[in-house]
């Protein structure tokens, strides 16, 4: 059987309807309701949804031979998963932003506050530039943290830009292109490889 990590959310849900157009359909899915797990029987696949932070989690353990996550949380967590197709939804950017009239490289002789959801890429960024930083993580809702003043600057997530003019803040720069990826558990791939290879096969297939 394979088994396969969904992120529950909207990312999740496009995820699904790609799955849908390949072929792939479990029953169930679509309704409204709190059932997590779904079985298609005559394929011998089961899905689930997880949280998605969690996918990585579920595939580098082996309870999902596959799943779909992020870029964002596979460079924020790192996980030893082989990333094998870029499923081109959910497409937005990893940014560092900032008050449009604020100090938004900060007081040079001040370590710069930097509020996000992913302090490793926060921190990976900064010391590339060799600037001291002090991280504050929040869970969502980050535009906030400049505007009253909890930081200078956050790093997050960017799709049409609109949270951001929303609240008078602007991109200061791009640290990456973001889009959904289909991981796999490594001995998964190795053991389960004609499935797997299929479903990547019929995935890349989707215009
Ligand atoms: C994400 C991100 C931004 C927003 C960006 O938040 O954290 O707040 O989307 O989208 P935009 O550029 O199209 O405005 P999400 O809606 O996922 O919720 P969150 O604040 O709880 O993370």
């Amino acid at each position: 059987m394979i088994n396969i990590a969904l992120p529950k959310g909207r990312l999740g849900e496009k995820v699904y309807g790609l799955f849908e157009k390949a072929g792939y359909e479990f029953e169930g899915v679509r309704e409204a309701g709190r059932r997590l797990v779904f079985m298609n029987e005559e394929l011998d696949m089961r899905c689930f949804w997880v949280k998605p932070f969690d996918v990585p989690v579920y595939v580098e353990r082996g309870v999902a031979d596959i799943g779909a996550a992020g870029k964002d949380i596979l460079m924020e967590k790192n996980p030893d998963v082989y990333e094998l197709l870029d499923l081109n939804v959910g497409k937005c950017r990893m940014s560092v932003a900032g008050l449009e009239y604020g100090d938004r490289y900060g007081n040079g002789n001040r370590t710069l506050r930097v509020a996000t959801e992913f302090p490793n890429i926060a921190r990976d960024y900064y010391s590339k530039l060799g600037r001291e930083i002090d991280i504050i993580t929040l869970r969502g809702s980050l535009e906030l943290a400049p505007v009253l003043g909890l930081s200078d600057v956050i790093v997050d997530i960017v799709e049409t830009g609109r949270t951001l003019r929303e609240n008078n803040l602007m991109v200061i720069d791009t640290i990456a292109e973001l889009s959904a990826r289909l991981i796999a558990n490594k001995s998964a791939f190795k053991f389960k490889s004609e499935k797997i290879n299929e479903i990547i096969r019929r995935l890349r297939l989707i215009d």
